[in-house]
């Protein structure tokens, strides 16, 4: 399985260091990635994982004010970077199109994008889930090419269930993670949005993903390396 952990804004530099510590000590069989801050790529040390980003710039390099671009990420060795997430869309807007111009970007540098989609709880409540992902599906990978389509990793994330503790039943994971299959049958799907060492005894049992993206609980070494083990079962 992977298993992507996603920082967020989260740690001073000097709880990044104890953090990476502990983190150090986790032993498993499953991929990890640790896509932190961007400030402290440089500052990943540690063997037991690959290292992802939060974030690129859709453009090229150049003039482009507080913007990281794919090829810096490369050059510090960054493997994969998260790329629509929820709380991009939300707070800094960002479109499809734009989506689809990061996955471009990192594509051209050999960086596996990790593409959230996820609907909202009204959405949801309006039984559009499967259609709003499928759009943001098909908006981001645009005129792509069937090769590039299936570098992408797919993480189904409903907005409503991201830090609430709220998560969805087996069979509405099964289902969106089926849409998604439908569209691309051979990309990696994860699942992220409250997955924590409560709940994972249930939701692995969802037949369909390939692995988890974790917000809250990728915070917390010693849970993470708990959450880990029950994978394995
Ligand atoms: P939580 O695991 O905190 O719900 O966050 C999920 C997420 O947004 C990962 O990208």
């Amino acid at each position: 399985m992977i298993v992507a952990l996603n920082n967020k804004s989260n740690l001073t530099k000097q709880e990044f260091i104890t953090y990476q510590q502990q983190l150090q000590q986790i032993n498993t069989t499953h991929k990890l990635i640790l896509c932190p801050t961007t400030l402290y790529l440089e500052d990943v040390t540690i063997s037991n994982v690959e290292l992802g980003a939060q974030n690129v710039s859709c453009t090229n390099p150049g003039a482009y004010t507080g913007e990281t671009a794919a090829i810096q990420l490369k050059s510090l060795e960054v493997s994969y970077c998260i790329v629509g997430h929820s709380e991009r869309r939300k707070y800094q807007q960002e479109t499809n199109e734009q989506i689809r111009e990061k996955i471009i970007q990192l594509l051209k540098e050999k960086i596996t994008p990790i593409l959230c989609i996820g609907e909202s709880q009204d959405e949801r409540k309006q039984q559009l889930e499967q259609q709003v992902i499928t759009k943001q599906l098909e908006e981001a990978t645009t005129n792509l090419s069937e090769e590039d389509k299936k570098k992408i990793i797919i993480a189904y994330e409903p907005i409503w269930s991201i830090g609430t503790g709220v998560i969805p039943t087996n069979e509405e994971i099964e289902s969106m993670v089926n849409t998604i299959k439908q569209h691309f049958p051979s990309n990696k799907v994860l699942y992220g949005g409250s997955a924590n060492v409560e709940n994972i005894d249930i939701i692995k049992q969802v037949s369909n993903i390939d692995g988890y993206l974790l917000g809250g609980l990728s915070l917390h070494p010693e849970q993470l390396q708990i959450f880990l083990e029950k994978l394995k079962n």
